[in-house]
């Protein structure tokens, strides 16, 4: 049975929000932080991750109402399906399953009539043998030598992904070093080839179609650069893949033995659970690269299982309707303050905007509110050098995420101190501003009582601008894993709200139609 389709603006708890909206649109955080329980009262805690939510423009009766929206439009029967294995990318007749990947459970997901978890097993095995080779020296290059350096080639899911893992978890890295080429721009390819040594690198093509012009572009350049050194023999021994076109791998010149497995029931963007992950296998070793996929698993349950009030995917995803669809909120920032996280942003505008960036309804009528958020950010501290100005005192109401860990990963306490201080502090800042009263004094005691007339409304802070603490005890794989799956939960949540197809990616290709066309001109 498909997804339902429910257009949510006509549903009774969209003119219960829109009445609440002009109730209570002129809340100010300030005001709401004056209740000693509002913390508690707006905090989950799940395992190591803790989420506070109460800097927002938000009252208890407004998280009801939204559950409320969710309830009517059954966000419940929707995450059944997901997990379920029933066709819900509906436009490409798909099951969407990559929870499956990382569920360790024995219970059967039938896709035509056959259970896929051995499939799933079976790649696992596959990935960990191979790792195991690479990553111990066993596996030799055309002259005998050792692998030294891995590319994964890629774009799209098949590299922001996997590319943001990679460099997340570099603290558990091991001695391989990891490259990522993407874009069809000879420079990315060249640049990166410039610092290999063909007789110890290990070439992953990641490929879905193994037919995406930039992947084949560079695979090609990477190829005939490879075979300035080595034969057509040696191929196999530094070449692998990552496709379901087994044919087009073939003529490249892969050793059938040396094809990794992907499916069509995992979209894209969401296949670095599938052996996509491989280069981050082989960079952190399987047992990171495992304990990533429990982290996940322990999200897809919490997602499952949890009533929506207490949902961490499920709350987030609402309260950011809250902001876009009423509020009128045209972006939302994420804000890490790790630096290992600083592909983050990258790879969740392309999980966020490539999944809910639709103006059709299920329906297939064209859309008259607002769906996918429009993300975008970068790492604290360096961003509140960057753009937070515009963010604290600018005209916009930007929602934002501050994801942070308690714990420093190389017990640097004093940076981390201050790194973790800055976090709360921004966070603050946002909420509560800075009043003309507050200036007014600030000007007087420093000396500068002459300068207040000219100075203070440019120093004051009007405050009332919303985030989201999300707060991990340590950048683990696990906790990383846990991240991911919580945004992930996040856009379907908001997909099924507002009504579209979350799992689909129509708007990428009329742009790659054009550009064959106007090459072969
Ligand atoms: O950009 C569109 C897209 O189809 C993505 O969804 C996908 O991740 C990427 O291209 C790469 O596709 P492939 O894995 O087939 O090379």
């Amino acid at each position: 049975m498909a997804l339902k389709n429910i257009n949510p603006t006509a549903t009774n708890a969209w003119k219960e929000l829109t009445n609440h909206f002009n109730d209570i649109q002129n809340i100010n955080i300030k005001d709401l932080a004056k209740d000693v329980n509002r913390k508690e009262d707006f905090s989950l805690n799940f395992d190591d991750l803790s989420v506070d939510f109460s800097k927002n423009r938000i009252t208890k009766e407004t998280i009801q109402l939204l559950v409320d929206l969710a309830k009517e439009v059954d966000l419940k029967d929707a995450i059944e399906k997901q997990y379920s294995g029933e066709i819900i990318n509906v436009t490409e007749g798909r099951e969407v399953l990559h929870t499956a990947l990382r569920s360790s459970s024995e219970e059967p997901i039938l896709v035509e009539g056959k259970n896929i978890k051995p499939q799933i097993q079976a790649a696992l095995r596959k990935i960990k043998s191979f790792s195991n080779k690479v990553i111990s020296g066993k596996w030799k290059g055309y002259t005998g030598k050792s692998i030294t350096d891995i590319v994964n080639i890629g774009i799209g899911g098949s590299d922001l992904g996997p590319d943001m893992v990679v460099e997340s978890l570099k603290h558990y890295k091991n001695q391989l070093n990891t490259h990522f080429v993407s874009n069809v721009d000879g420079d990315h390819v060249s640049e990166i080839i410039k610092t290999l040594n063909p007789e110890t690198t290990l070439f992953v093509i990641v490929s879905k179609t193994f037919t995406t012009q930039e992947t084949i572009t560079n695979s090609e350049t990477i190829k005939n650069w490879f075979l300035k050194s080595a034969t057509i023999f040696d191929i196999p021994k530094h070449f692998v893949a990552v496709s379901t076109n087994l044919e087009a791998v073939d003529n490249f010149g892969i050793d059938k033995k040396n094809v990794f497995p992907m499916w069509n029931w995992v979209g894209g963007r969401f296949s670095l659970w599938s052996a996509v992950g491989l280069s981050i296998s082989l960079s952190v070793g399987y047992d990171n690269y495992k304990a990533l996929l429990e982290g996940a698993e322990e999200m897809d349950l919490h997602y499952k299982n949890e009533e929506f009030d207490k949902n961490i995917p499920v709350i987030l995803a609402l309260i950011s309707i809250w902001y876009n669809n009423f509020y009128g909120a045209e972006t939302e920032a994420v804000l890490p303050y790790s630096q290992y996280l600083k592909k983050l942003p990258d790879y969740l505008q392309q999980a966020i905007m490539e999944s809910n960036g639709k103006g059709v309804d299920r329906n297939g009528d064209k859309i008259d509110y607002q769906t996918g958020t429009i993300v975008w950010g970068s790492t604290g501290t360096n961003m509140q050098h960057a753009f937070m100005q515009l963010v604290h005192q600018g005209t916009k109401l930007i929602p934002a995420d501050f994801i942070g860990y308690k714990e420093s990963l190389h017990g640097l306490t004093d940076h981390h101190n201050k790194l973790m201080a800055n976090y709360y502090g921004q966070m603050d800042a946002l909420a509560f501003g800075k009043t003309k009263e507050e200036v007014h004094l600030e000007l007087k005691f420093s000396g500068n009582e002459d300068k207040i007339e000219s100075l203070l409304p440019f120093k004051v802070f009007e405050g009332n601008r919303p985030s989201n603490a999300i707060l991990f005890d340590k950048l683990t794989p696990r906790s990383l894993g846990k991240l991911i799956a919580l945004y992930e939960h996040k856009i379907y949540t908001q997909g099924i709200l507002w009504n579209i197809y979350s799992y689909d990616q129509f708007g990428v290709e009329l742009g790659k139609e054009l550009a064959k066309k106007i090459l072969n001109k």
